[in-house]
């Protein structure tokens, strides 16, 4: 079994990135756990796809690598009330050539945050909206927004808030099910 994860932010210190992280160490061992590289990921243009630019390697590279991918955990902030632009564009890039797409039919996990009380609210809903076309099965429930996320974490970035983790060991155990739904 193996499940890729997609961080939503590309910044060095990203909370999302440790919320990933966290969630990783949360999963029973024997599975292959991988965070996927979406920041070299040039913007998506049909042409680098149709023979009239060169294709990236990038893209040969992630989407082998989602190929082999049986289900997938989002973890992303909101930027303007969206997805961040690096992650619609990684979901553009694995979605074609058209008929190639390398997510149909997987299983998924939305994780949202952000530092204030929103929690990534809109984020997580429009990565859900775009999620549907993608063939994507996102668990239902538990949803998962979190908020205030800069608190969650200790000076060494390990998350100390209880409480969260124990909801977010709840989440990993749905998800586990809801993934053998899908073998
Ligand atoms: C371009 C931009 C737009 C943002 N828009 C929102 C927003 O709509 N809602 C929100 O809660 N936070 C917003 N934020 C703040 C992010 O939630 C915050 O930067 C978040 O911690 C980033 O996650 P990271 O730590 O994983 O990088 C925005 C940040 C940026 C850079």
């Amino acid at each position: 079994m193996k499940i890729g994860f997609i961080v939503g932010s590309l910044r060095k210190g990203s909370v999302s990135k440790k919320i990933a992280e966290t969630l990783k160490g949360l999963f029973p061992a024997g599975h292959d756990l991988e965070l996927i590289e979406i920041g070299d990921l040039p913007i998506y243009n049909e042409d680098l796809d149709n023979g009239n630019l060169a294709l990236p390697k990038a893209y040969t590279t992630f989407r082998n690598k989602m190929k082999t991918v049986d289900a997938i955990v989002f973890v992303t902030p909101e930027y303007n009330r969206s997805v961040p632009a690096a992650l619609k564009n990684a979901l553009d890039v694995g979605s074609r050539p058209y008929g190639s797409s390398v997510w149909g039919g997987k299983p998924a996990l939305v994780v949202s945050q952000s530092p204030s009380n929103l929690s990534g609210f809109g984020a997580n809903h429009h990565l859900r909206q775009t999620l549907v076309f993608l063939d994507v099965y996102p668990l239902q429930q538990p949803e998962v927004y979190l908020a205030n996320s800069f608190g969650l974490f200790d000076e060494n970035g390990k998350m100390n808030n209880e409480g969260t983790l124990k909801f977010l060991q709840s989440v990993v155990d749905a998800f586990l099910v809801h993934i053998k739904r899908f073998k």
